[in-house]
């Protein structure tokens, strides 16, 4: 399908829905014979930073105005948020043949792991929607996510995939809680509003009003104007950004899950020079995570084959960027750049290591540009395929499963990490200590990684023997938990013990134990 019967197609569920015209390429317009006075859409709204307390709501039109935003958890009971609003002028660079005004509403308190609706008004008219106004807050338990990158190709012959690729985000069931994109996300133009429009935009507004998009920047995004339309499109979380990076690299958690956004274009450089602060932000952040699962994206993939294998930013990506995330545990990298899909073999300090402890290089850049080989001979590749795909990624407590799904639906990837309790390797630290010793009443400390799916502690006159999925026993006798955690457990031991001791971690992947 070209882009014309694209259009012809989406025009076609835009009769079906009742509107008049579809904000489709190159126009950018849509307008509701409805309202006595109608604003013009340009932009269907689209969820950013959608968090356990929080999300932003931003949409786009020709009239200035009042933008609201109504939301609710029971559909009776709705809040008011005014949005703040900012005028683009098509005299500008890079910018459609029309004034617009993006508006952008920033939604807190909300409840987590809850479902909203929601409308949206300029002076009290609505504003068209592309797709379901509802969104679902970030919270405990499993959930989906998906992956795509490299995307808006916008040339004619190049639009079938990424179109089909969106009606197959847009049909995933369950809905996934957000859609990861690993940069390149429009070419031809590089990187400018209208490009982003037409081909952003226009493939996904379907899914963007119902499940955020959470971007890194790639290089082609950075070509216009050092990323100016990225980061005026997109409200990603600043958490602890240092003010002046904020919008370019991020982190925030959805379950438990730990994901980390950076981009390698400039702030890379500008902390390798020592004059930026991105890979020092990147090891404070990664160390304070008490999250079971680590997830890092950036655009350039350190690890991959195919046309950028060698690319200067990629190869100071693998010297800079890869010691801490591996240092750090950091079990999924994803990135894109190279047009197609890979997968890495498990690696830790460039040792092939197993899944349970090495850092997993995923490049998925397969979203719809043209495409480029993959070199499966190299010793690094588990796996590699030259595919316009996405990936359903599954969070399940303490595994998680990648699905490489093609175009066509096509599944033709399946990985399962599942990390086995370890305890710590680290010469600096004694991993089991007992205090004051084999007594009974003695409270045992264990440091380590995966030692549980998530951070739980109880207060209860008796403590329980499982927590969070977690069992520890002492010579094959479980014992009464205090507090767990990936990376630390707190017990008591309720009976001393003489001679050897075994302590042994139980989790759904498996266990670890050691005599001391
Ligand atoms: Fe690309
Ligand atoms: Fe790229």
């Amino acid at each position: 399908m070209n882009r014309r019967a694209f259009i012809t197609a989406l025009g076609a569920v835009a009769t079906q829905q009742g509107w008049n015209r579809l904000a489709s390429p190159g126009s950018g317009l849509a307008v509701n014979p409805l309202q006595s006075q109608p604003v013009t859409t340009s932009r269907y709204p689209y969820l950013q930073n959608v968090r356990t307390d929080r999300a932003s709501i931003l949409w786009a039109t020709l009239e200035a105005g009042l933008g609201q935003v109504q939301y609710s958890s029971d559909g009776v009971n709705f809040k008011t948020v005014v949005a703040r609003s900012r005028f683009f002028s098509r005299l500008d660079p890079g910018q459609p043949s029309h004034d617009y005004v993006q508006y952008q509403a920033d939604i807190a308190g909300l409840s987590p792991n809850t479902d909203y609706v929601y409308s949206v008004t300029v002076n009290g008219a609505p504003v068209q929607a592309g797709g379901d106004l509802r969104f679902h807050t970030a919270g405990p338990g499993p959930f989906n996510f998906l992956v795509l990158g490299d995307s808006g190709w916008g040339l004619a012959n190049q639009t079938t995939e990424q179109y089909m690729i969106a009606q197959r985000m847009l049909g995933e069931r369950p809905v996934p809680a957000m859609i990861i994109h690993t940069g390149d996300i429009c070419y031809n133009p590089d990187g400018t509003y209208d490009s982003y429009q037409q081909h952003y935009f226009d493939y996904y507004a379907a899914s963007m009003s119902s499940v955020p998009f959470f971007p890194c920047p790639g290089n082609h995004d950075y070509l216009f104007l050092n990323g100016a339309a990225y980061l005026a499109i997109h409200a990603v979380p600043t958490d602890s950004v240092p003010a002046a990076d904020r919008g370019r690299y991020y982190s925030y958690d959805w379950g438990n899950v730990h994901f980390v956004s950076l981009e390698v274009m400039q702030s890379l450089d500008q902390a390798v020079s020592g004059n930026g602060p991105m890979l020092r932000w990147l090891d404070n952040d990664l160390r304070s995570t008490r999250q079971f699962w680590k997830i890092v994206y950036f655009h350039q993939p350190p690890w991959s084959t195919g046309l950028n294998e060698s690319d200067p930013v990629a190869l100071k990506g693998r010297a800079f960027v890869c010691p801490i995330l591996e240092n750090n545990g950091v079990q999924i990298v994803i990135g894109g750049h190279n047009h197609s899909y890979q997968r890495s073999q498990p690696q830790r300090n460039k040792t092939f290591v197993g899944s349970n402890v090495g850092t997993n290089y995923i490049t998925s850049g397969g979203g719809g540009a043209i495409l480029y080989a993959v070199d499966t001979n190299q010793p690094i590749m588990a796996f590699g395929k030259s595919a316009f795909h996405y990936l359903r990624t599954e969070v399940r407590g303490t595994q998680i499963t990648i699905h490489a799904i093609q175009y066509d639906g096509v599944e033709f990837d399946t990985y399962t990490i599942a990390p086995a309790p370890a305890f710590s390797d680290d010469p600096k630290v004694t991993p089991v200590t007992l205090s004051p010793g084999p007594v009974a009443g003695a409270t045992i400390r264990i440091i380590g990684r995966s030692l549980a799916a998530e951070e739980t502690f109880l207060c209860t006159p008796t403590p329980p023997t499982t927590m969070a999925g977690t069992t520890v026993t002492v010579n094959g006798q479980p014992i009464q938990l205090l507090y767990v955690s990936p990376t630390q457990i707190y017990a008591l031991l309720p009976f001393a013990v003489s001679g050897n001791i075994t302590i042994r971690v139980t989790t759904a992947n498996g266990f670890v134990e050691r005599a001391i």
